[in-house]
């Protein structure tokens, strides 16, 4: 039976042991649980899109992706935008274990589009802490834009060590360390097409 857990935007699943039965992942050495299926994520993804052709329609805006986690949600989520945007991509590295990040967050590699009085939305897998958002936000807000908002797929507000807010948020989810779609465990499991919890 799925474990209900409350939520404002959709509920996650809590499916022991789907990863066994959906794929052949004779590498996975952790037992996943499905939490988010193709058709949720689809659903939330077209919704958001929705939203955001609402706002930034009319502002041809610079969406950014934050490289890797992002990328899966980044090119869905474009991909129903009928208007004109640019794209550019970010990357921050956090040293710490591999489920959680450590206080420090550098840039390991920066956009190249001038975005001084340009609208900006920055494009997020996930927030946990907010410190790798937090980084990025005051980066890119030190180059002037017009206006900088934040798009996250996930929300963990559990830990937060700093406040960020996301403009548009996909899923608020357990406090779970989750996988697929993007999301990785030490580089692995981005290719899976769902979300999954990571079972200890
Ligand atoms: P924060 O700095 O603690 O907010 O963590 C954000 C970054 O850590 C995200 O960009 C993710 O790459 C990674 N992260 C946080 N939680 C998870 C998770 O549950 N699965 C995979 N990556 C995560
Ligand atoms: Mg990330």
């Amino acid at each position: 039976m799925p474990v209900d857990i409350a939520e404002p935007e959709g509920k996650a699943l809590i499916l022991p042991g789907t990863i066994c039965k959906a794929y052949n992942l004779c590498m996975a050495k952790e037992d996943l649980s499905l939490v988010y299926d193709r058709d949720m994520i689809d659903a939330r993804v077209a919704t958001l899109a929705t939203e955001i052709t609402r706002e930034y329609k009319n502002l041809n805006p610079i969406l950014i992706s934050v490289l890797k986690g992002s990328v899966i949600f980044f090119s869905d989520l474009i991909r129903r935008l009928d208007f004109g945007i640019e794209l550019d991509f970010i990357r921050l590295a956090s040293y710490g274990p591999h489920t959680k990040t450590s206080g420090e967050v550098n840039i390991i590699y920066d956009v190249t589009l001038d975005i001084e009085g340009r609208h900006v939305l920055l494009v997020e897998d996930i927030i946990d802490t907010g410190l790798t958002v937090k980084k990025a936000l005051d980066h890119l807000n030190k180059r002037g834009p017009a206006s900088i908002k934040l798009c996250v797929l996930i929300d963990k507000p559990w830990q937060r060590l700093t406040p960020v807010e996301a403009a548009y948020t996909g899923f608020t989810a357990p406090d779970r360390f989750l996988v697929g779609y993007g999301l990785d465990y030490a580089e692995r499991y981005r290719n899976l097409p769902e979300i999954y919890a990571l079972e200890k």
